[in-house]
């Protein structure tokens, strides 16, 4: 199971009702064009407790709780290792890989701002935070003790050959599954990825306040201006849910996240998740394999 943890400032992110009418009004177009309905002030909800996100991840006790934008607090280390719980961080910094190991974690996350979906920064502000993984894995590599995962642009037998020369244990590949024919990305998103409009991506704010990396689409675009001026996670994510949401059903991938790292053009050939994960163990030399070569059956 898979956690955000909160950033600073997020916990608090509700505005006051003025300034919420504000941000309402530059996306009114959107809602017009599509015939969607703005959020009413009362609906938009603060984040969930994370006390109470944290006790009934404890409670249901999976063999591997993994954490992002954060290092999570002392006594969740200690009842996770009383439970034999295994923690996993995500690190899009040394100095952060560094703060995840001294705080006890199993595994480390090194996840280079090639990745696709959010990004995960909270010890420096994002634009301090953005090494790419060929930079950011050996370092990480050797500056912690707990076994490094390397995460980031990697989509074939070569990337993960790479991140292990690098001094990685192990990847974690979100964009390749993306393309997968098991997964849920919508048939738009999954006809970009593995093709040329999937080789340039940006990073953004305006879809859910966070800053994330996808593929540029009209809305990306159109919006360019307020990348800086759009309220934090969660309102803009609450704001966007309608636009999102209608754009999706209407067919219309100009309004809709396009989440995708940046060796997403490397993606796409319509496998099924299994058949790419097999095919990614072949490419790998024997000695590189660390699970070992798939069994002839
Ligand atoms: C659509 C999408 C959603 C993601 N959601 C999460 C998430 O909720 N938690 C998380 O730890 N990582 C998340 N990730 C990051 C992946 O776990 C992984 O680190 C990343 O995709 C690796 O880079 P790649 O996209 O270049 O393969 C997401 C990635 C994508 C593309």
């Amino acid at each position: 199971m898979n956690l955000w943890i909160p950033l600073e400032g997020e916990r608090s992110a509700l505005p006051d009702n003025a300034e919420f009418t504000a941000h309402t009004e530059r996306l009114r177009p959107y809602y017009d064009e599509l015939g969607a309905a703005a959020p009413a002030y009362e609906d938009v909800e603060a984040l969930p407790d994370f006390d109470d996100q944290i006790d009934a991840l404890l409670a249901a006790a999976p063999p591997v709780i993994s954490f992002v934008m954060g290092v999570p607090p002392r006594r969740v280390v200690d009842e996770a290792r009383r439970r034999g719980i295994a923690l996993i961080g995500t690190a899009t910094t040394v100095d952060e890989a560094v703060a995840l190991d001294e705080a006890g974690l199993d595994a480390i996350v090194a996840s280079g701002s090639d990745a696709g979906g959010h990004r995960g920064a909270f010890l420096a502000p994002l634009r301090e935070s953005l090494v790419g993984t060929f930079s950011l894995v050996p370092q990480i590599a050797d500056a912690v003790a707990a076994p490094v995962i390397a995460a980031g642009g990697i989509a074939d037998g070569r990337g993960v050959r790479a991140a292990l020369a690098l001094g990685a244990d192990a990847v974690q590949i979100g964009t390749a599954f993306l393309a997968t024919r098991e997964s849920g990305a919508s048939g738009a998103h999954k006809d970009r990825l593995g093709t040329p409009a999937a080789r340039t991506t940006v990073l953004t704010r305006l879809f859910s306040g966070r800053t994330a990396r996808g593929i540029p689409n009209r809305f990306v675009r159109d919006m360019a201006a307020y990348e800086d001026v759009v309220p934090p996670y969660p309102v803009q994510n609450a704001l966007m849910q309608p636009i999102r949401r209608a754009a999706a059903a209407q067919g219309r991938p100009e309004y809709v996240n396009l989440w995708a790292g940046q060796a997403a053009a490397l993606t796409g050939d319509g496998l099924g998740a299994g058949e790419y994960l097999a095919r990614l163990v072949r490419e790998l030399p024997r000695q590189d394999a660390p699970f070992g070569p798939p069994r002839a059956r």
